[in-house]
């Protein structure tokens, strides 16, 4: 028994301690790609000339550090999505044709990540308008900056910060003639004309996401993908400004799910000028969150020890 005990230990630090030399096996870190790429100048050794080089970085490839360390993928090292070759500069030419993967490669049939929906969100995101024209080169990727994103309906409260991050989504491309174009010979239509109709059009645009009166809602889904086409978006003031409105059977309604009592018992919540009747919680339910919640950590390990090893492999 007490040898098993012992054998049992000494097996656990030679894996330690393998864990520990493989992880010295030099992943290139996040802070060796930041040190040029969240920066307007880049310092390296000119392996020609032998000098110390200080240029310019290039805008369109600065990342926004504070921004990606609040994103879902914050705890990803920037080679577990890039090659790791890009360790070296000048990095190398062929790099550029790497595909990268897209979310369903990682998320999809994924159970610890069942509860996002994600092949549901896919199968919606196809029935839109931008897929429907467009096709497979509008990417989820298109919307969701992989660096960046955050589920900010998911693990906030105030409408207004949601509001701001789900319609910058849109706004980045349907502001921005230049990435619209990589999709569409069209200019991209001036919103501002286009939604003359709407009073207060900066007021709205503060508070309601596009996708409130773009999107067809699906009751299983949190967020609808379907974009519908333009003579399908919502134009009647009523649907929201009365009681039992469309809003709530979006946003509001996901809220709802969302809005946590602290004393487990039914309560409202005013929040930012709307309100939003809160969920029921049942304590035990809590617990067994927290128990799934373990296990998706532990399952979470799993998954990155084993894409670490593949890739020393
Ligand atoms: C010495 C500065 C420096 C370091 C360190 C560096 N990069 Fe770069 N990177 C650049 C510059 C400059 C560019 C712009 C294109 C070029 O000059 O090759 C670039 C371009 C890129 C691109 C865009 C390639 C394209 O053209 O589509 C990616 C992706 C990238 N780097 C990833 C990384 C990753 C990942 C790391 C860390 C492992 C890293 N870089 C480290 C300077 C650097
Ligand atoms: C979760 C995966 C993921 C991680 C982590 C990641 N990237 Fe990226 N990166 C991508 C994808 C996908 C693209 C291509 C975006 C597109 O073109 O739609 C990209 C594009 C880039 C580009 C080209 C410019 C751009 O924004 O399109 C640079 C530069 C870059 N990444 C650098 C980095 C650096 C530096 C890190 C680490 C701090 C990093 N990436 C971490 C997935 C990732
Ligand atoms: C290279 C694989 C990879 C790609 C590509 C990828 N993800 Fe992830 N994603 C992960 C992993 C692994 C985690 C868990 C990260 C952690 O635990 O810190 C994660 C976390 C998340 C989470 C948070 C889940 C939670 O509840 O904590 C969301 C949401 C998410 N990703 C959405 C996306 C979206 C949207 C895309 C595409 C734009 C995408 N991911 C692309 C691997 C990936
Ligand atoms: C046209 C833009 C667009 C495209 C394309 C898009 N999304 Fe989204 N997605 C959004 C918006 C907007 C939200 C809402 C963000 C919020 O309010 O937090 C969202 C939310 C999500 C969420 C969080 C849902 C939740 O329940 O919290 C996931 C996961 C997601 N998208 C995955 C995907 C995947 C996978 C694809 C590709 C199949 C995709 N998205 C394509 C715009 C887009
Ligand atoms: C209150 C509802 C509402 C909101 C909020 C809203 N839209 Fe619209 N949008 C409409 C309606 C209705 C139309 C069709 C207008 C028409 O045909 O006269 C439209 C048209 C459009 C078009 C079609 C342009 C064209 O003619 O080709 C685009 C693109 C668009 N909206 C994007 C957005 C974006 C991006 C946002 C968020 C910043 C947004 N919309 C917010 C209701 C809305
Ligand atoms: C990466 C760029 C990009 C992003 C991000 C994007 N769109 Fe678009 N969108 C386009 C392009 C390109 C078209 C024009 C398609 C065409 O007519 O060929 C379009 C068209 C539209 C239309 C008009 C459809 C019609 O009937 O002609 C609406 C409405 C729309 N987008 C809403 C949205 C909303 C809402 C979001 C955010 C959830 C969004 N878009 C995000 C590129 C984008
Ligand atoms: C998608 C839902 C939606 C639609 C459709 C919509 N609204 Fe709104 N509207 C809102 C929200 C949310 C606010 C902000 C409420 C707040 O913060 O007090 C607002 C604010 C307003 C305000 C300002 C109220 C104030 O207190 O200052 C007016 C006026 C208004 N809407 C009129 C209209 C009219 C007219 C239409 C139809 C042409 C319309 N709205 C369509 C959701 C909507």
């Amino acid at each position: 028994m007490r040898i098993s005990y012992l054998l049992f230990l000494f097996a656990l630090t030679l894996n330690c301690v393998t864990l520990q030399a493989e992880e010295k096996n030099e992943i290139p870190d996040v802070n060796g790609c930041l040190k040029c790429h969240s920066h307007q100048t880049i310092t390296f050794t000119n392996t020609l000339t032998k000098h110390e080089d200080k240029r310019l970085m290039n805008p369109l490839y600065i990342l926004d550090k504070d921004h990606f360390a609040k994103g879902v993928h914050a705890k990803f090292k920037c080679v577990d999505c890039h090659s790791a070759e890009y360790d070296h500069y000048p990095h190398k030419a062929e790099l550029k044709l790497e595909p990268l993967n897209s979310c369903l490669d990682c998320h999809g049939g994924d159970v610890k990540y069942a509860s996002y929906k994600f092949e549901k969100i896919d199968e919606e995101f196809q029935k839109s308008i931008h897929f429907k024209k467009i096709g497979e080169s509008f990417t989820c990727s298109k919307c969701h900056n992989q660096h960046y994103y955050q589920a900010k309906s998911r693990n906030s409260s105030i409408v207004s910060d949601i509001v701001l991050l789900s319609n910058e989504m849109c706004m980045s491309c349907h502001s921005n003639n230049n990435k619209f174009q990589l999709l569409s010979d069209k200019l991209k239509p001036a919103l501002a004309q286009i939604h003359e109709w709407l009073p207060n059009q900066e007021l709205h645009f503060k508070n309601v996401r596009c996708i409130e009166c773009h999107t067809q809602v699906v009751d299983s889904l949190a967020v609808s993908h379907n974009i519908l086409p333009k003579e399908k978006a919502l134009k009647n003031c009523e649907e929201c400004h009365s009681k039992n409105s469309m809003l709530e059977a979006s946003l509001y309604k996901y809220k709802n799910l969302q809005s946590r009592s602290q004393k487990g018992k039914l309560n409202t919540i005013i929040s930012n000028k709307s309100y939003v009747i809160g969920a029921y919680q049942n304590s035990w339910l809590e617990r067994a969150s927290f128990v799934i919640l373990a296990l998706v950590v532990l399952g979470i390990g799993a998954h990155v020890t084993a894409r670490i090893l593949k890739k020393l492999i």
